[in-house]
């Protein structure tokens, strides 16, 4: 047996064994514990955490090749961090005491559920798992909100839920796993308010595949000086370095500094180098990221049809993935795909069985089609 057949093997078993465990309805609400240490190159169509199928941008893989000979150095000793910051502030029209980076956003958003514990979170439900998911293990109430019918966030009912008691609101747009989007109006109105009573963190990780005008980022609100906006990036998605881990959040120099001191102490030795450098390249090649955003636009319009096509109830997506309802699927859809090679997410939620497919490349979604297609549902 071929090493890359002996790999495959275990990697299908190890997924195959993890989603017996259980897991795979309960997914979308705790992506944290799920499968994810597998790729394509191993035989799987993984189409299950939202990656960019493209790769890295041409300029981030020579950045890190150029300072590969500094690799055998701590961090500390190359100044990368705070011209990181600089670039990142430049770029987004903040300063750098304003940000903070972080190994991958998910270290932000656990950070921020233990920052904001002392009261209650107030979420939808389903949202993106980690900081819910964190919040609720160390004994913090979550107040979860239904999305409403079109899995929008149901932004009345979440200010309803803020109480005397409420230490922070989580809002994910572009929403992961509905793929739903709030208008940068609404959800600017609504940070207003619900910041004059409590913190307002709002995960921005897939706006970068939204179209002008809907993509104006909160960090507007930051910028105006609103001390109760926290906004969390990634460079996972669009940037495509999802196995880099780098992240960011923006907010009042005062949050970053209580939230810098609590998570890093006085050093910054989770951060690589390498990766802050293949970000620092990344953000400066506009064409690279669009080209993933059209292609991304592509595959997701053909496999949104075609699951329509099919009779699927699919919500219109803003993301690079798409959110579809398994009618009268009997049993564990991932865990059958999963048995197919293919690995995505399914869901129980209150009006029936849902899928979570990510967007591969054009070709990838022709062969998740075929096989959706050979299913008797
Ligand atoms: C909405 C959202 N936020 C944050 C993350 C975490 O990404 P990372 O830790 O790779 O930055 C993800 C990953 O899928 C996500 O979907």
């Amino acid at each position: 047996m071929s090493n890359q057949l002996h790999r495959r093997d275990w990697l299908k078993q190890t997924a195959l064994a993890t989603l017996g465990m259980g897991f795979s309805l309960n997914s979308l609400g705790g992506e944290d514990y799920l499968p994810k240490s597998y790729g394509s190159e191993s035989g799987l169509l993984n189409l299950g955490s939202n990656e960019n199928p493209y790769g890295l941008s041409p300029f981030a893989k020579k950045a890190i090749a150029d300072m590969i000979g500094t690799a055998h150095r701590y961090q500390y000793n190359i100044p990368g961090l705070q011209t990181f910051k600089q670039e990142l502030a430049d770029y987004y029209g903040v300063t750098a005491d304003h940000i903070l980076v972080t190994p991958g956003s998910g270290e932000a958003l656990s950070l921020l559920a233990r920052h904001f514990s002392k009261g209650n979170l107030v979420t939808a439900n389903p949202t993106f798992g980690i900081l819910p998911n964190t919040a609720k293990k160390i004994g913090v109430e979550v107040k979860e909100i239904s999305l409403d019918s079109e899995k929008v966030h149901d932004l009345n009912a979440m200010l309803r839920a803020i109480d005397e008691r409420t230490a922070q609101v989580y809002i994910c747009n572009p929403a992961n796993p509905t793929s739903t989007m709030l208008k940068p109006a609404v959800l600017k109105s609504f940070c207003e308010e619900a910041s004059k009573r409590t913190m307002v963190s709002i995960d921005e990780a897939y706006i970068d595949f939204l179209d002008a005008p809907d993509n104006e980022s909160m960090i507007s609100l930051v910028k105006a000086g609103n001390p109760n906006i926290i906004i969390i990036r990634t460079f996972s998605k669009i940037h495509a370095m999802a196995g880099m881990r780098i992240g960011f959040v923006i907010a009042d120099p005062k949050t970053i500094k209580d939230l810098q001191s609590n998570y890093f102490g006085s050093s910054n030795f989770s951060l690589s180098a390498l990766s802050m450098a293949a970000a620092m390249a990344s953000l400066k090649d506009s064409s690279h990221s669009n080209s993933s955003k059209m292609k991304n636009a592509e595959a997701r319009d053909f496999t949104y049809k075609s699951l329509q096509q099919m009779g699927y109830r699919c919500i219109p997506s803003y993301t690079n993935f798409l959110f579809f309802n398994l009618k009268e699927y009997k049993g564990d859809f991932a865990k059958d795909m999963m048995a197919k090679n293919v690995v995505l997410r399914s869901s129980e939620q209150p009006d029936g069985k849902w899928a979570r497919v990510s967007i591969g490349t054009i070709d990838e979604m022709k062969q998740f089609m075929k096989l959706m297609k050979s299913l008797n549902t």
